[in-house]
């Protein structure tokens, strides 16, 4: 494995300026919430740097990391390009950051689709991508906040609740499991 200055470095080359602070955002937000519900702080940094490490990729290459990879994708997730650099990060921060933790890679995998079977880890790093300090300010975000440092697996619902009223009220179409 890449040791955490060599990831950064390597990530901050790969993904553009706005994805690299959301990532440092994101990666803070995981370390606070796993001291909080004492959770491994080393795998939540790992994995809140690390979870969109796949964004800079094209759908083409996303695809083919995730085939390289022998990455199962769930029934439908291919229709839905902008969901794929979830399951093509597991493949890249294997190959390329030699990430073996399958804690880490559960919680890159689930980032964008939060499962039934949701870990604590996986839990803190969903939430804490929709709340990280960076994320523009709309409705319900606030409680969100709060509401994760109380209690993360209602903040998941909450999360996906949010984040269907999003994609139903701008047209896109919706992906659960
Ligand atoms: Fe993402
Ligand atoms: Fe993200």
């Amino acid at each position: 494995m890449l040791s955490f200055d060599e990831m950064q470095l390597k990530l901050r080359g790969s993904i553009s300026p706005h994805r690299y602070a959301h990532s440092l955002g994101v990666m803070e937000t995981a370390v606070k919430l796993a001291k909080i519900y004492g959770a491994n702080v080393e795998k939540c940094r790992i994995a809140g740097l690390l979870h969109d490490c796949a964004k800079g990729m094209s759908t083409d290459e996303m695809l083919s990391a995730i085939q390289k990879g022998g990455i199962e994708l769930y029934d439908g997730e291919e229709a839905h390009p902008q969901l794929l650099h979830a399951p093509a990060g597991v493949y890249v921060a294997k190959s390329e950051y030699g990430v073996a933790d399958e804690e880490i890679l559960s919680a890159i995998r689930s980032h964008t689709v939060a499962g039934k079977n949701m870990s604590l880890i996986d839990a803190i790093i969903n939430v804490s991508d929709f709340i990280e300090p960076g994320r523009r300010s709309f409705e319900g975000l606030q409680e969100v906040r709060a509401l994760a440092e109380k209690d993360i697996f209602a903040a998941l619902e909450e999360c996906k609740r949010l984040t269907k009223e999003y994609c139903l009220k701008n047209g896109q179409s919706v992906f659960s499991i």
